[in-house]
C-alpha cells in the first residue's frame, strides 16, 4: 500500500489528541500533527496543564523544556496553523465533535455535522495533492457521502479524494490502554480499487501496533453505522441493568447479585452491567438521539421508539434516585445539607459532559437543598457552568451550591452524603475487590476487620463524626459495602439494594 509519511488530525479533544499520541509513538516514520482553531486548547496541549485529564496521558505527550526530557514523540505536533497542516498531509483524521443538533430541524436528536463540513471545505480549499480523508468522528450513516459531495465540489481539478470510516472505540479514563491494546480497528471504505487501496494504507498504520486480524475491513456505511450500534448496546445493557435495578429495591434481591449472576453466562458477559445513577458522557446519549432520528427518517418508527426507550429509563433511573433521596431524608430538603462526592460522569476523568450529577444535583436544589460538591478533578467554574446552564433556577446554584476541595469540608455538617462518581477514593471495600467489580465476592469474604473496611482510601470513621444525625449515605454508584458503614451509624442506600434489614 501507499506508505503514509505526514498525517494531520483536525480535532485536539478528548478523541484527536491520545489516537495522535499513540499514533506517533508506534510509527516513528510519520509525523503526525493535531490541528485545532481553538488557540487555548492547542496552548495547553504544548503544557504540563493538558487540556483533558487522562490516566497515562501526561506520560506520552508531555513536551520538553528547560532541559527536561521529553515525553513526547519527536513525530508528533500541535498547531493551529489548520491550512499548512492540512495541505501537507497524505491522510487527514477528522475528530472534531458532532454534537447533537440545537437548532433547527432535528434539534435535540439529530447530529450537528457543521463543524465537520467545516473541515471538509477547508480541506477542499486548501488541498493541492490527493488525500484520504478519515472520518474519526461519530457520524450519522451516509455522513462519507456528503462529505464526498462537498469535496467534489469544492476541490482543486485533479486532486482526488478517498473517504474512509475509522470510527473511535476509545473509553474516557482508559483512552490509552484502549489505544494501545484496542478489541478491534474498524475501517469502512468503498468497495472500488481506491477505496480498497486507501483502507489498506491506514491499516499499515495500525499494523505497527495493532494485530493484523484485529484490524477489520468493511463496507464504509457499515462502519459507520457499526459505532452508533456499539454505543447503543453498550447503553442498552446499562439500561437493561438500572430497570432491573428498581425491581431489585422493590424485591429485596440485590441488583450486584442479579448482575453477577447473569454476567456468568458467557453469551451475555460481564462488563457493562453495574447498575448506577445513570449513564452519562458525551457519546451514549447523542449516538442513540442520532440512531433513533435516523430510523426515523426511515420511517422506522417502532425502532426509534426502542433505542429511545434505553434513553427513557437513563432519565428515570436519575429521577427516581432523587426521589428515593428525597423519600429517606423525611420527604424535606428544606435546611438540609447533602455531600456530592464526584461530579464526572465516571471515575479517571474530568469530562462532565451529560454527567448524571448535573440532574440529580438541579433535583436536589429544586427540592430546596444546600449542595456541598467534591470531584477530585473538575474545577468549581465547570461544575458551576454546567449547573447554571441546566437549571430552570440559575439562582439556585448561586445561592445554594458550594464547592470544596476535600471530602471532610464538603460532608461537615452534612445530612447525607450522595456518591455520584466511583472515584476509588470513596469506596471503603479493597482496591482489588473495587477494580474487580467484585462486590459479591467482597461481601462474602468477610476477611477485613470492620474497621479496616471502613477505612478505605477516605476515612468514613472522620466522616462520621463531622456529619449532622441521623446520616445516610445514598450510594449511586454501589462503591461502599454497607455493612461497616452501617456500624459508624450510617443509614446506606444503594442502587438496586433495599436497605439490609429493610
Ligand atoms: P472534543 O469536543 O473534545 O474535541 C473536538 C475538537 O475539534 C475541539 O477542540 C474543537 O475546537 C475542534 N474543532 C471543531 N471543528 C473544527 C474545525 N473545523 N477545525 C479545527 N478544529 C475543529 O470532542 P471529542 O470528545 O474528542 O469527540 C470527537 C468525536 O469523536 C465526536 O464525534 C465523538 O462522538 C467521537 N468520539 C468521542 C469519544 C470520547 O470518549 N470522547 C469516543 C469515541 C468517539
Ligand atoms: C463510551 C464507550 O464505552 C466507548 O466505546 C465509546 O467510544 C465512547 O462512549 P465513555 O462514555 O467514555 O465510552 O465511558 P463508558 O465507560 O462507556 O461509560 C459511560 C457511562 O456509563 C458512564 O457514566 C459510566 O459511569 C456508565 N456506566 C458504565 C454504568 O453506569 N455502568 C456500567 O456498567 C458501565
Amino acid at each position: 500500500p501507499k506508505r503514509i509519511t505526514k498525517v494531520c488530525c483536525v480535532g485536539a479533544g478528548y478523541v484527536g489528541g491520545p489516537t495522535s499520541a499513540v499514533m506517533a509513538i508506534k510509527n516513528p516514520q510519520i509525523q503526525v500533527t493535531v490541528v485545532d482553531y481553538d488557540a487555548k486548547r492547542i496552548a495547553a496541549w504544548q503544557s504540563d496543564n493538558l487540556p483533558i485529564f487522562e490516566p497515562g496521558l501526561l506520560g506520552v505527550v508531555k513536551p520538553a523544556r528547560d532541559g527536561i526530557p521529553n515525553n513526547r514523540a519527536p513525530n508528533l505536533f500541535f498547531s493551529t496553523d489548520v491550512d499548512r497542516c492540512i495541505a501537507e498531509a497524505e491522510l487527514i483524521l477528522l475528530s472534531v465533535n458532532t454534537p447533537t443538533k440545537m437548532l433547527g430541524q432535528g434539534a435535540g436528536h439529530a447530529s450537528e455535522l457543521c463543524y465537520l463540513e467545516s473541515a471538509v471545505r477547508k480541506i477542499g480549499e486548501v488541498a493541492e495533492s490527493s488525500k484520504i480523508i478519515v472520518e474519526k468522528s461519530t457520524v450519522p450513516c451516509r455522513a462519507a457521502e456528503t462529505l464526498r459531495d462537498v469535496l467534489r465540489a469544492t476541490g482543486k481539478p485533479g486532486v482526488d479524494f478517498e473517504i474512509l470510516s475509522n470510527p473511535e472505540f476509545l473509553a474516557e479514563g482508559t483512552a490509552i490502554q484502549n489505544l494501545l491494546e484496542p478489541d478491534r480497528v474498524l475501517i469502512g471504505s468503498l468497495n472500488t480499487p481506491q477505496g480498497l487501496e486507501a483502507a489498506r494504507a491506514l491499516a499499515a498504520i495500525y499494523t505497527s501496533w495493532v494485530d493484523a486480524e484485529r484490524i477489520i475491513t468493511i463496507n464504509l456505511y457499515s462502519s459507520e453505522l457499526a459505532k452508533l450500534a456499539a454505543n447503543a448496546l453498550l447503553a442498552q445493557r446499562i439500561s437493561s441493568i438500572n430497570a432491573l435495578s428498581a425491581m431489585c429495591e422493590a424485591v429485596g434481591a440485590d441488583i450486584d447479585e442479579v448482575s453477577f449472576a447473569v454476567g456468568l453466562d458467557k453469551r451475555i458477559g460481564s462488563r457493562m452491567l453495574k447498575a448506577s445513577v445513570g449513564f452519562g458522557g458525551s457519546c451514549f446519549r447523542k449516538d442513540i438521539l442520532s440512531l433513533a432520528y435516523i430510523a426515523e427518517s426511515l420511517h422506522l418508527f417502532e425502532v426509534a421508539e426502542y433505542w429511545r426507550s434505553v434513553i427513557n429509563i437513563n432519565e428515570y433511573q436519575k429521577d427516581r434516585f432523587t426521589r428515593r433521596i428525597v423519600r429517606c431524608l423525611f420527604n424535606s430538603l428544606s435546611n438540609k445539607s447533602l455531600a456530592i462526592l464526584g461530579f464526572a460522569y465516571k471515575k479517571n476523568t474530568g469530562d462532565t459532559r451529560e454527567t448524571a450529577a448535573i440532574t440529580v444535583i438541579n433535583n436536589l436544589l429544586a427540592e430546596g437543598a444546600n449542595v456541598r460538591v467534591y470531584d477530585p478533578q473538575v474545577k468549581e467554574s465547570q461544575i458551576r457552568r454546567d449547573l447554571e446552564g441546566s437549571s430552570a433556577s440559575p439562582h439556585l446554584v448561586r445561592d445554594k451550591l458550594t464547592v470544596w476541595s476535600s471530602t471532610y469540608e464538603a460532608c461537615a455538617g452534612a445530612d447525607a452524603v450522595v456518591i455520584l462518581t466511583e472515584w476509588d477514593e470513596f469506596s471503603n471495600k479493597s482496591a482489588a475487590a473495587a477494580a474487580a467489580g467484585d462486590h459479591v465476592q467482597d461481601a462474602r469474604n468477610g476477611a477485613r476487620t470492620e474497621e479496616e473496611a471502613a477505612n478505605g482510601p477516605m476515612s468514613w470513621k472522620r466522616v462520621s463524626q463531622i456529619m449532622r444525625k441521623p446520616m445516610y449515605v445514598f450510594d449511586g454508584r454501589n462503591v461502599v459495602d454497607p455493612a461497616p458503614l452501617e456500624a459508624l451509624g450510617f443509614r446506606v442506600e444503594s442502587v438496586g439494594k433495599s436497605r439490609s434489614g429493610s
